[in-house]
């Protein structure tokens, strides 16, 4: 087995680094977020960050790099304050990573790829058309990580949108069924199987 000490880990080519660090903590989500700023420009981009913060109330949150390059993301999420979270498919992956790309503020990723913007519930945001679960989210508040100059967001989930074929009796979702993916460090797309899912767990008498 191989071992990183902090000086080593600092001593890696910044590629090899990130390459290291966005994969040894495991399988993360794959959301494309998606925000319209008020003067109409839609946008979407690939996060990988996202995470639930709690159920009562349901919350999220996610990390956004440091503004030192603009945010589309950010941006039009504070004009206006919400967004939507869609789940990356299989048949996705391709033009969700394409989202990643720098785009200028005034060309819509749903422009330079086949995703397809939907609009629901009189949502500002776009839902990306085909995810088979996504969320219509409300901005609540932001955290600087002073460590980093990364930002953490705090929002609402106040819209459920769930593909029936996903949805179980007892509300777990079943992501297998919508061939939903996950990512693996910045740029591996990996489909999970289900194997179990396990009793509530109590200690041994
Ligand atoms: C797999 C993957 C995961 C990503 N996750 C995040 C993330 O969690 N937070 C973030 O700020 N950027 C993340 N990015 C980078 C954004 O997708 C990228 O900066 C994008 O251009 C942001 O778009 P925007 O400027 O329209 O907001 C990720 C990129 C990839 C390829």
């Amino acid at each position: 087995m191989k071992h990183f000490s902090t000086a080593d880990i600092g001593d890696f080519s910044k590629l090899y680094r990130l390459n290291m660090i966005n994969s040894v903590t495991g399988y993360k989500s794959a959301n494309l977020i998606g925000t319209k700023s008020n003067s109409g420009v839609e946008n979407v981009a690939i996060f990988s960050s996202v995470t639930h913060l709690g159920s009562s109330p349901a919350l999220l949150h996610f990390t956004l790099r440091p503004n030192t390059v603009p945010r589309d993301t950010y941006k039009n999420i504070r004009e206006n304050q919400v967004f939507t979270v869609n789940h990356v498919s299989l048949k996705h992956i391709q033009e969700a990573h394409h989202t990643s790309a720098k785009y200028d503020e005034h060309i819509s990723e749903f422009d330079q790829t086949l995703l397809e913007p939907e609009y629901r519930m009189d949502w500002h945001a776009p839902f990306v058309k085909g995810s088979p679960v996504a969320l219509g989210c409300r901005y609540l508040n932001e955290y600087d990580i002073k460590e980093n100059g990364c930002l953490l967001i705090v929002a609402a989930i106040e819209h459920i949108f769930i593909d029936d074929e996903l949805l179980q009796e007892d509300g777990w979702v079943k992501l297998e069924n919508g061939e939903v993916v996950a990512i693996n460090g910045l740029d591996g797309y990996t489909l999970p199987q289900l194997k179990k899912r396990m009793e509530y767990a109590r200690p041994k008498k």
